[in-house]
């Protein structure tokens, strides 16, 4: 046989295959037209039979024919399948898609309600012209206690209630009230700062975490008495619980301030009947306060006689708490299930 005609047939085949595939319409018809042309009893493999028999000088050129027919069949037949399996999932989505369904809206994330009450409070004593002031959280147990006049063997200082690193020497602050120091350190009179963060203690039950939050405030400047401390929280209390909120000043002890207070507020709940909330007594304790004690003042370098300052400090968490009534434990503020989260949406 002439091998020029090999090649032709070969052209002619490969042709008469791109013809027939192009009207099929399943896979399975690909396949077996495929299989008639290169399987085992296949056209092309019938005629490749023969080129043992050529002469040896044509065999590599009709050789090379061969592979380039079976190429052209085998991609040929794949492009074939590709474009049936395209047009079916075109077909089904024409079938099965409503492009007058309304869209998925993404979803936006949120402010934590620890932060959301966290400026708002700040808010409220920028209004009366604090600044902000922030200190570290890893702070020095000099500043985090000494400076704030805490005795050697206060319970505060305790392994117990402490989270130091290095005992003595650094810890996690257990307070805001290092910020007073910084800033008093920082800058002489007036001072007036406002300090919000993070806090830190040994504690872990239903109404504690480890971590909370405490907003911190410092005023000191010439003449500052009880009386202006007790304007600015009163004012600060009407604007978080409302301008009717009862409160009181009850006598209490912080080794930093003298006098110190603590300020309840009317219980929320039951208005001063006594209930869970308040443990019957009618009232909230919400924040510690008084006048900066003399050796606090003297120890960052402020001459006590002609200064005097006042100085506060609430649990945020507690605040959120009233203020978002059903909040039933701390842990939840902390948990951050995004379903309780989604709840504070403003
Ligand atoms: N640092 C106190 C605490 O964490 C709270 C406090 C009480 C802060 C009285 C003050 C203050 O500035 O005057 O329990």
């Amino acid at each position: 046989m002439d091998p020029q005609e090999i090649i032709n047939d070969l052209q002619h085949l490969a042709d008469r295959f791109d013809d027939s595939v192009s009207a099929l319409a399943t896979e399975q018809q690909i396949r077996d037209l495929q299989a008639s042309f290169l399987g085992k009893k296949g056209e092309i493999t019938i005629l490749q039979k023969l080129l043992g028999k050529l002469p040896g000088e044509s065999r590599k050129e009709v050789g090379q024919a061969f592979n380039q027919a079976k190429q052209r069949i085998t991609t040929a037949a794949g492009d074939a399948i590709d474009g049936l399996v395209n047009r079916e999932a075109s077909e089904y989505l024409d079938r099965h898609t409503d492009l007058t369904l309304p869209g998925r809206a993404p979803r936006m994330g949120r402010m934590h309600p620890i932060t959301l009450v966290m400026y708002d409070i700040v808010d409220v004593f920028v209004s009366m012209g604090f600044d902000v002031a922030l200190g570290p959280e890893i702070e020095t147990d000099l500043y985090n206690f000494g400076k704030l006049n805490f005795p050697d063997d206060h319970p505060a200082r305790d392994m117990q209630d402490t989270l130091f690193i290095k005992e003595g020497k650094t810890l996690l602050r257990t307070h805001t009230s290092p910020v007073q120091i910084r800033t008093m350190l920082e800058k002489p009179p007036p001072i007036q700062i406002v300090a919000p963060g993070a806090v830190y203690r040994r504690d872990d039950d239903p109404t504690h975490s480890p971590m909370f939050f405490q907003v911190e405030g410092l005023l000191v400047d010439e003449g500052v008495t009880f009386a202006h401390l007790k304007g600015v929280l009163e004012a600060f209390l009407a604007r978080i619980f409302g301008r009717d909120v009862r409160s009181r000043f009850r006598p209490s002890f912080f080794p930093f301030t003298e006098p110190s207070a603590e300020v309840d507020i009317e219980c929320i709940s039951c208005k001063g009947a006594g209930c869970n909330l308040c443990s019957g007594t009618g009232w909230l304790e919400i924040l510690g306060s008084g006048m900066v004690d003399p050796h606090v003042l003297e120890g960052v370098g402020i001459d006590p006689e002609r200064y005097t300052g006042f100085a506060f400090g609430l649990g945020v968490d507690r605040i959120a708490m009233l203020r978002y009534e059903g909040i039933s434990s701390i842990r939840l503020l902390y948990e951050n299930d995004p379903r309780f989260l989604e709840a504070f949406r403003r």
